[in-house]
């Protein structure tokens, strides 16, 4: 399943304004590690430096991985092992608090945000999510 490349250039574009200002992703960990008490454990050795490079990567992965990208579709899988059980091991249940950090802070920093902008980041981050709770369900191997 993919989402119409027109919405995927519409989030990527309010991506793009979000992280024009500097500080974008460390206020979403912020947000993120203050959504619920098990999210700052995961992330006590993280070098968070490093961290908020991967997940601009992450997020970009996600949005052309939705978009139909089969590049991207590839690391989304990588991902999904990365995040699996017998990796990271993040519930399923975890992911919510991830979007609703992303979108409290897209909000926050895209001047240009609507109801309507939220809607279309929500279905474009959906399909990824999806697929990193289906690994989690359903660990795969790399091939
Ligand atoms: C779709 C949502 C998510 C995306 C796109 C994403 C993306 C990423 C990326 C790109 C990395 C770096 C991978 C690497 O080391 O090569 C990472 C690592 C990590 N993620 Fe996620 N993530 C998501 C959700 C979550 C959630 C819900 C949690 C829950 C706490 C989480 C916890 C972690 C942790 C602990 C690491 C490793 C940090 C370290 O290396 O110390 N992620 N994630």
């Amino acid at each position: 399943m993919t989402v119409d490349k027109s919405l995927i250039h519409e989030v990527n574009q309010s991506l793009g304004r979000c992280i024009l200002h500097s500080g974008f992703m460390e206020k979403f960990y912020t947000n993120f590690k203050a959504s619920h008490p098990s999210i700052p454990p995961f992330f006590v050795k993280t070098n968070m430096a490093t961290q908020h490079k991967l997940l601009k990567e992450g997020i970009t992965f996600l949005l052309m991985s939705a978009g139909g990208s089969a590049f991207a579709q590839t690391e989304m899988k990588k991902l999904g092992v990365r995040h699996d059980p017998s990796h990271l091991n993040v519930k399923p249940e975890l992911y919510r608090y991830w979007v609703e950090a992303l979108m409290k802070t897209v909000k926050e920093f895209d001047q240009n945000f609507t109801a309507e902008l939220d809607k279309k980041w929500r279905t474009a981050l959906q399909i990824g999510i999806q697929q990193m709770i289906d690994s989690y369900q359903t660990p795969q191997k790399l091939a």
